[in-house]
C-alpha cells in the first residue's frame, strides 16, 4: 500500500477519484417530492455507520488521496452530534475542503459552529421562492426557516452559499428568473438540477417533467445575457455569470450533458456501502470491512482501492426504458 495522503484511486478508465461525499443519514425533516416517497420507512439506527466510523472512513479515503470531503444526507444536519464528525473530518490533514449540502432548515443555530469547524462553501436546497408552493413540494418544510438559514450561513461568514434548484414541469418552471434575481440580490451562487428517477417516488412520470437545462438558460438569458464561464466547483456544474454580478449560476444536467468522462467522486451510504457512480448499483460494503477489522486502516484502504474497478464507465438511469436505480436519493446521498 503507498504511503500516506498519495493519489491512488483511479479507476479502469483513467479517471482519478479524489472527492468523496459521505452521507451521514437518511433521515429528513422534509419530503421533497422529487427525493422521497410520502410514506418513508428510515433505516434502524443500530444499521448506520457510527460517527467514529465515519470519521475513520473520512482518514482511510483522504489517506488515499482524496481532497475534498462533502456531507450530504438525507439532510446531514439533523443527526445527533454530527457536529463531532465535522470537527474530526475538519481537522484531517490532507484534506483540502470539507463541504455539506443541507435543506437550509438548521442553519440558524449550526452555521456559526460550521464556519468555525472550517466549512467555507455549503450548497442549499430551494426550489421555491413561493411559501405554500415551497411546503408543497417539501411535503412539510416551512419556506421563512429556510430563508433564514441563507441568511445565517451568510451571516456565519461561510464564503460560497450555493442554491440548488430542482427544475420540474409544471411544478416551478416558472420560477428560474425569480430565483436568480434572489440569487443575484444576496451574492448567492444557485445551480439548476435536472431531476434523476431515483427509487419509487410515487406516480408521477418524472421523464415528462424534464425540463433540460437548456431550456433554463434561455429563460434566464431573456432578462439576463449570460457568459460562459470556465470555472468549477469540482462538481458538474456548467457555470455562467452574468456581467456585474458576484453570482455563478450553475447547470447540472445529467440527462442532457453528459459529465461521466471527468467523474472524480465516490460516494458512502449512511450504512456504509461505497457507491461507484449516482446511476448504478455497484457497491462494496464498507462497513463489513470495518466490522471485520475494527480499527484496521490498512484492510479499509484495501478495500476502498479494489472497489476503484467497480467503478463503471458512466450513468444509466434508464433500462429498457424504465428506471434501472431502485436506491431513493435520499440513501444516495445526491
Ligand atoms: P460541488 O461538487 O461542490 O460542486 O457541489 P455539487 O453541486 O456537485 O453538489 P450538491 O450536493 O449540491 O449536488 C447538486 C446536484 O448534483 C445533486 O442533485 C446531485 O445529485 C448532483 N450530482 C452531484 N454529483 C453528481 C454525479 O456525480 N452524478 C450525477 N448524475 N449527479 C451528481
Ligand atoms: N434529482 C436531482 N436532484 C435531486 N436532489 C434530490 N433528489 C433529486 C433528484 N431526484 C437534490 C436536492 C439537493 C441535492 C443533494 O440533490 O435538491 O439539493
Ligand atoms: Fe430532504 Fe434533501 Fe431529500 Fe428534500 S431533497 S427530502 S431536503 S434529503
Amino acid at each position: 500500500m503507498p504511503s500516506e495522503n498519495q493519489a491512488v484511486l483511479s479507476d479502469r478508465f483513467g479517471r482519478v477519484v479524489d472527492y468523496l461525499r459521505l452521507s451521514v443519514t437518511d433521515r429528513c425533516d422534509f419530503r421533497c417530492v422529487y427525493c422521497m416517497a410520502e410514506d418513508m420507512t428510515f433505516l434502524p439506527r443500530q444499521q448506520l455507520l457510527t460517527l467514529e466510523e465515519m470519521a475513520f472512513l473520512g482518514r482511510a479515503f483522504v489517506s488515499l488521496g482524496v481532497k475534498r470531503i462533502r456531507l450530504t444526507g438525507g439532510e446531514p444536519l439533523v443527526r445527533k452530534n454530527v457536529m463531532s464528525l465535522i470537527g474530526n473530518l475538519g481537522s484531517l490533514s490532507g484534506l483540502d475542503e470539507l463541504t455539506l449540502t443541507t435543506n437550509g432548515s438548521q442553519l440558524r443555530s449550526t452555521a456559526p459552529a460550521l464556519a468555525a469547524a472550517g466549512v467555507r462553501r455549503i450548497n442549499i436546497s430551494l426550489d421555491s421562492l413561493q411559501p405554500e408552493r415551497f411546503a408543497a413540494i417539501t411535503r412539510t418544510g416551512k419556506l421563512a426557516q429556510v430563508l433564514d438559514g441563507i441568511e445565517a450561513a451568510q451571516q456565519a461568514g461561510i464564503e460560497r452559499v450555493k442554491l440548488n434548484s430542482v427544475i420540474v414541469r409544471g411544478q416551478n418552471d416558472d420560477e428560474v428568473v425569480a430565483l436568480v434575481d434572489f440569487a443575484m440580490a444576496r451574492g448567492l451562487d444557485i445551480s439548476f438540477i435536472e431531476e434523476m428517477p431515483l427509487g419509487d417516488v410515487g406516480c408521477r412520470d418524472r421523464r415528462g417533467g424534464l425540463v433540460t437545462s437548456e431550456e433554463i438558460r434561455q429563460q434566464i438569458a431573456a432578462d439576463h445575457p449570460l457568459l460562459a464561464s470556465t470555472e468549477s466547483s469540482a462538481g458538474p456544474s456548467r457555470y455562467y455569470r452574468v456581467a456585474g454580478s458576484a453570482s455563478r449560476i450553475g447547470f447540472i444536467s445529467p440527462h442532457s450533458h453528459n459529465f461521466c468522462e471527468s467523474c472524480n467522486r465516490v460516494r458512502v451510504t449512511c450504512e456504509g456501502r461505497l457507491l461507484l457512480c449516482l446511476g448504478n448499483e455497484h457497491s462494496v460494503d464498507l462497513r463489513a470491512v470495518m466490522r471485520r477489522y475494527p480499527g484496521d486502516l490498512e484492510a479499509l484502504r484495501e478495500a476502498i482501492v479494489a472497489a476503484m474497478e467497480l467503478k463503471p464507465e458512466r450513468h444509466y438511469f434508464y433500462h429498457d426504458d424504465k428506471p434501472q436505480v431502485l436506491r431513493f436519493m435520499n440513501a444516495t446521498g445526491g
